[in-house]
């Protein structure tokens, strides 16, 4: 708390005693703005007369300068009535040219746009929404805002009050997090390419010298022992339905085809394998594409296609799925929609009990590995929607990843081998 003392006039005409005044009329005037003052105690005749300043609650002043947040009050225009000393330390502005600005002045401009968009929902309940300040010294610092407006009666002249929280920590948190996540996802697709090669060239080799004798042994065995002749035919069907599954896991684990014929193929192929198996009709509409696109987005929205039918097949209980390729604009899209009992996004089981179901977060960690969204809708009894939308670099300029040059590398080696 700072306690201001004001001297009673001085001597009229002294020079010195009026620019001394003067200073004491100056520093005190930038003490009641910048919100260090409590009381201010001006000496009249032989007495003090003490001057509490209005609104200033020493117990409620401490509250605020104290907190780990930016403070703010603002007025209907957006001006700033008070801030706490956090948020102009946030913001890098002494707190004097902070209170009196437009609250716009500390908002990145695109954020701006934002707000402005919001200012409806604003006025009539608050909201919460995370954005980039903007701090005076020309970068940004993203921050979670909890704007409430005030009740008429709260404050004479404030409409607003906002809580400012530093969200850099959480961010840098979050990147380390998702470069976890990436490196996690590329080490299981190296895994999974290794147990792909390791299963075509033993488990599946292995497996057809047993099927090729299992035709020999049916060849050989007497017609007059038909119930021996009967029981090889049958492990013979047996031992092929094992190539055909171990092929089809060896096929998810490391989808060779998309690497050899590209993305259309590589969908069409799950598309057709899930219907086959699964009965249930997929319709594919795809556009022509007129060059590869960059392997980790090929592989990317291959993987979520595998997921979503995986989805489709364990939750959905579909009868039809439509498989969406689309390019609009400098984006490439994929949507997958299916006629199934759908479910609440936002409070689905697994959400709300916090445990399992990696789908749809590995999901969106695959699409927004390779920059992309990826949106869920659904409503329960009227299906799901999975959209992902991928920004492709100029064209032209497709790189082409480490990961396919490092599949083009199995396939061959799996070429030879068989
Ligand atoms: N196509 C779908 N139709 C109906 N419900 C779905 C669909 N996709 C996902 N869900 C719901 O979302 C939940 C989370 O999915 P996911 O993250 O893939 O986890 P998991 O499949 O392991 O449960 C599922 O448990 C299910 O309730
Ligand atoms: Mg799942």
């Amino acid at each position: 708390m700072k306690i201001i003392r004001s001297q009673g006039p001085a001597p009229a005409g002294e020079l010195a005693g009026l620019r001394a005044r003067l200073a004491v009329a100056e520093e005190t005037l930038r003490a009641i703005r910048s919100g260090e003052v409590d009381v201010v105690l001006v000496t009249v005749g032989k007495g003090v007369q003490l001057f509490t300043l209005d609104g200033a609650e020493q117990s409620y002043r401490v509250l605020i300068e104290s907190m780990n947040e930016g403070a703010l009050m603002l007025a209907a225009d957006k001006t700033i009535l008070y801030a706490n000393q956090c948020f102009a330390r946030m913001v890098k502005c002494p707190l004097e040219q902070v209170i009196g600005s437009s609250f716009r002045r500390f908002i990145s401009t695109k954020d701006r746009t934002t707000l402005q968009l919001l200012r409806q929902r604003i006025a009539a309940s608050g909201t919460k929404i995370q954005l980039l300040l903007q701090v005076s010294d020309g970068t940004q610092m993203p921050g979670h805002l909890s704007i409430r407006p005030l009740a008429q009666s709260d404050c004479k002249s404030a409409t607003f009050v906002v809580v400012v929280t530093d969200m850099t920590e959480t961010r840098r948190s979050e990147e380390r997090l998702r470069t976890l996540t990436n490196r996690v996802v590329q080490a299981q697709e190296a895994e999974r390419g290794h147990l792909a090669h390791e299963l075509h060239d033993t488990v599946t080799q292995m497996l057809c010298a047993v099927l090729v004798r299992s035709h020999t042994l049916v060849d050989k065995l007497p017609a007059r022992n038909e119930p021996a002749k009967q029981e090889a035919r049958d492990l013979h069907e047996i031992i092929r339905g094992t190539v055909e599954e171990v092929e089809r896991i060896s096929r998810n684990l490391r989808p060779s085809v998309l690497d050899q014929l590209g993305l259309i193929a590589g969908l069409h192929d799950t598309s057709t394998e899930f219907a086959n198996r699964t009965g249930v009709t997929v319709k594919m509409v795809c556009v022509q594409l007129a060059m590869r696109l960059p392997a980790d987005t090929e592989l990317a929205l291959f993987r979520i296609l595998q997921e979503t039918l995986h989805n489709v097949e364990k939750h959905a209980r579909a009868r039809h799925v439509t498989v969406q390729l689309t390019k609009p604009g400098d984006f490439v899209q994929l949507t997958i929609n299916d006629d199934g009992i759908g479910f609440d996004p936002d409070h689905h089981p697994v959400r709300r009990k916090g445990r399992g179901g990696f789908g749809l977060l590995g999901m969106r960690e695959r699409a927004a590995y390779v920059g992309g969204v990826l949106k869920v809708k659904s409503t329960r009894r009227a299906g799901t929607e999975i959209e992902i939308r991928i920004p492709l670099p100029p064209s032209g300029k497709v790189p082409d990843g480490v990961g396919r040059k490092k599949l083009a590398k199995s396939s061959q080696r799996k070429g030879s081998a068989s």
